[in-house]
């Protein structure tokens, strides 16, 4: 894959950059403008070499429909307060409208295209088409949107099959800190996974495990691994599909359970703590679930954290949204960013994890952190990424 620092006489050119500004909002006003910051420096470089900059994105998931809430006109004013300058905005993203705005733009100039997901081609069947239509407004194409790396949408992989197409600066650094991760981790390295989806961590517990030295397991996932262990969970959430997976790694030597769990109602309601080991066939009573790890457990995770030299989290440990369920997420992410504040590298990915390092005011503690979620999930169980497949297949 080439970097786009490889790109020669840049100076007049159109380059159309697809970056990932899928970023929370809420009437028109950003709630976390972290990936907007992270595709910047590839925009100042190629600003400052003189191109002519079209950018395109996706917002949600409108389904080829258009969404006013979708539109991509605040985060184009948002770009243009971060980076002190006018930001052009052509509602659409293709058509003659389009064509006459790129025609007009001047060396330097950043003009932000609408949704990509607002066309039903982004993501159907005639997603060739718009890939072509699209290569057609520019000469060079750069991918900088990791986040979306894992998708084979036609503004990901169809375009650099009409386009000599370059990594940015924040794709070419996400890939080299994940895979320096993944190929020469410092040791000890342990991984910390929680969160909903059991399908998207346990394929990374695979993938890693020769690298790392612990893996300690919160959130749904724990609860699969209890349902495969044979305990009675009550309500608590758990993946169906991933409990024979989970069966399989249960016993292994470096993962490590919670000892002790918060039980009790989805709102917040008559919480209680168990200690596992106590009540094997009763941690929950009759409508309770699993919400949180317990400190017992944060106590036995922490001497686990603080010997490591590499940490990697992905995931709550619980239901942190609810207060009598945040003790466990929020110790944890203190834990992390303290930690990497010393002796140790941290890196973080996915919403939740991030939305509750902000919580406890740490986020700059961390070494690095992914703007993917889903994408670095599948990027660290060693999955070939379309995207990334994509940018190598260029010439
Ligand atoms: C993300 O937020 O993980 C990326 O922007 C990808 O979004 P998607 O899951 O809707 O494809």
């Amino acid at each position: 894959m080439k970097s786009i620092k490889k790109a020669r006489n840049l100076s007049g050119k159109k380059v159309m950059v697809r970056v990932d500004f899928n970023v929370p909002i809420h009437k028109g006003k950003i709630l976390d403008d972290t990936r907007i910051l992270a595709a910047i420096p590839t925009l100042e470089y190629l600003r400052e070499k003189g191109a002519k900059i079209i950018l395109i994105s996706h917002l949600g998931r409108p389904e080829g429909k258009k969404k006013k809430s979708l539109s991509l006109e605040p985060i184009a004013k948002h770009l243009a307060q971060l980076m002190g300058r006018k930001i052009l905005f052509v509602p659409f993203l293709t058509g003659n409208v389009v064509e006459s705005s790129i025609k007009k733009l001047k060396e330097g100039q950043i003009l932000l295209l609408e949704n990509t997901r607002f066309s039903k081609h982004e993501q159907g069947e005639r997603k060739d088409e718009l890939a072509g239509e699209l290569a057609s407004y520019a000469d060079i194409f750069v991918q900088d949107c990791f986040g979306v790396v894992h998708r084979d949408d036609a503004s990901v992989t169809g375009i650099p099959k009409h386009l000599v197409s370059y990594m940015g600066f924040l794709l070419e650094r996400e890939i080299k800190i994940l895979e320096g991760v993944m190929q020469n981790p410092k040791e000890p390295f342990v991984l910390v996974l929680g969160g909903a989806k059991s399908e998207t961590k346990m394929p990374i517990i695979k993938n890693l495990y020769t690298k790392v030295d612990k893996i300690l397991i919160g959130g749904v996932l724990f609860n699969t691994y209890l349902k495969a262990m044979g305990y009675s969970i009550g309500d608590s959430l758990f993946d169906a599909k991933m409990v024979d997976e989970a069966k399989k790694t249960a016993k292994k030597r470096k993962i490590f359970f919670p000892v002790d769990v918060v039980v009790g109602k989805e709102d917040g309601s008559g919480y209680r703590l168990v200690d596992i080991k106590k009540n094997p066939h009763k941690i929950c009573g009759k409508g309770e679930s699993i919400f949180d790890i317990g400190p017992m457990t944060v106590y036995t995770f922490s001497a686990k954290i603080k010997s490591a030299k590499t940490l990697v989290w992905n995931g709550a440990m619980g239901y942190f949204e609810c207060s009598p369920y945040s003790f466990g997420t929020l110790s944890i992410a203190r834990l992390i960013a303290s930690c990497s504040r010393g002796k140790a590298y941290g890196i973080i990915g996915g919403g939740e994890t991030i939305e509750s390092m902000v919580q406890v005011h740490m986020l700059e503690y961390m070494d690095f952190i992914s703007t993917g979620g889903g994408a670095m999930l599948e990027f660290l169980s060693g999955k070939n990424l379309p995207g990334i497949e994509a940018l190598e297949k260029n010439i």
